[in-house]
């Protein structure tokens, strides 16, 4: 039975057997032991002309090629508004059991808090809860569904939201130059771009080797901007998760994420980051995923097929429609490990 928060949980000496991974899912890599692989590029200079930006791009393409994530620093976010939305965040999770199941996502709700994710009928769980509210675009904002408490959350989130869908058209310019396109291009295709928060909050775990906050997997929408605190426990792979990283926590910076529309666009070119995030006994750990999605009835298909590629995708699809197809695959092999164990 899927517990409703993780609270009495952290408490427990043992780990509940809803959130015990098999050994083959298991952590490879501890939480705090850092690898500096994943490029750190400076945004500085971006905009001004004959000013860095060939350079900046050069390095978010290679970034790109090797693993689908980096991160960025000097990106323009106002660093007033990072820490008041973390500290924001924290208090939320802080708050009695009853006070986050007000927002109650379990039974369909679009947005609120649950524990482990929105999808039902997982094998096993993950060690964590969310809170995912919906910000873009404006006039979809169905604000009883963004935590009241505290209060002040509401508005700095509006800021925030402003300013990262800021810093995903800047990325998204850059990355349609980067396939050859006009620095729009990948802008229009996302339609009227969403953008989704979901904030994770990751409590001490009993048993952190036995279980993961958040599984392996790819991003679904064309960038992700994610900001984590300094504890550490986001790890990638780039070789088909024999081999994980776990990436050094940089105060202030976003690590940038492609998803799967940003990798069909490029004709896989560009990687798909594979990711997951463990957790451990010593503290707690929040992150803030912010999802640049495009539109439901955007068209993926492969934007920049070059000489001699054959497109990634046989046919043109809605983005809801590969949504659909990712989530009931994912949820198909979560049933068949379910039915093997
Ligand atoms: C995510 O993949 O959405 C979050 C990963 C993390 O918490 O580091
Ligand atoms: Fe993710």
């Amino acid at each position: 039975m899927a517990p409703s928060t993780l609270t009495a949980l952290a408490e427990e000496k043992t780990l509940q057997s809803s959130f015990i991974r098999d050994e083959d899912e298991r952590p490879k890599v501890a939480y705090n032991q850092f690898s500096n692989e994943i490029p750190i590029i400076s945004l500085k200079g971006l905009d001004e002309i004959d000013g860095r930006r060939a350079e900046i791009c050069k390095k978010i393409v290679e970034a790109c090629e090797d693993w689908g994530i980096f991160q960025v620093i000097d990106h323009g976010v106002d660093s007033d508004l990072i820490s008041e939305m973390t500290m924001l965040a924290r208090e939320f999770f802080a708050l009695p059991p009853e006070e986050k199941l007000r927002f109650d996502m379990s039974g369909g709700k679009k947005g609120g808090f649950i524990v482990s994710s929105h999808l039902q009928g997982e094998a096993v769980q993950d060690w964590r809860e969310i809170m995912t509210y919906f910000s873009y675009p404006i006039k979809a904002r169905d604000y009883s569904r963004w935590p009241d408490k505290p209060e002040a959350w509401r508005g700095v989130t509006e800021k925030y939201s402003e300013q990262l869908m800021g810093l995903a058209c800047k990325l998204l310019e850059v990355l349609s130059e980067a396939m050859g396109l006009e620095k729009e291009a990948l802008t229009k295709a996302c339609v009227d771009m969403d953008q989704k928060i979901v904030v994770n909050y990751y409590p001490k775990c009993p048993q952190p080797d036995l279980t993961l906050g958040l599984k392996r997997h790819t991003d679904p929408g064309t960038i992700t901007l994610l900001l984590q605190d300094q504890v550490g426990g986001l790890q990638a792979t780039r070789d088909g998760g024999n081999t994980w990283i776990t990436v050094l926590p940089v105060d202030g910076a976003f690590v940038v994420n492609l998803g799967d529309h940003g990798h069909y666009l490029s004709n896989g070119r560009f990687k798909n980051a594979d990711h997951q995030a463990v957790v451990n006994s010593n503290s707690s750990r929040l992150s803030i995923a912010t999802f640049q999605n495009p539109a439901p009835e955007a068209t993926v298909y492969p934007l920049a097929v070059r000489e001699g590629e054959t497109p990634v995708l046989e046919a043109p699809m809605t983005f809801a429609e590969m949504y659909r197809r990712k989530m009931s695959k994912d949820l198909e092999l979560a049933k068949l490990k379910k039915l093997a164990k």
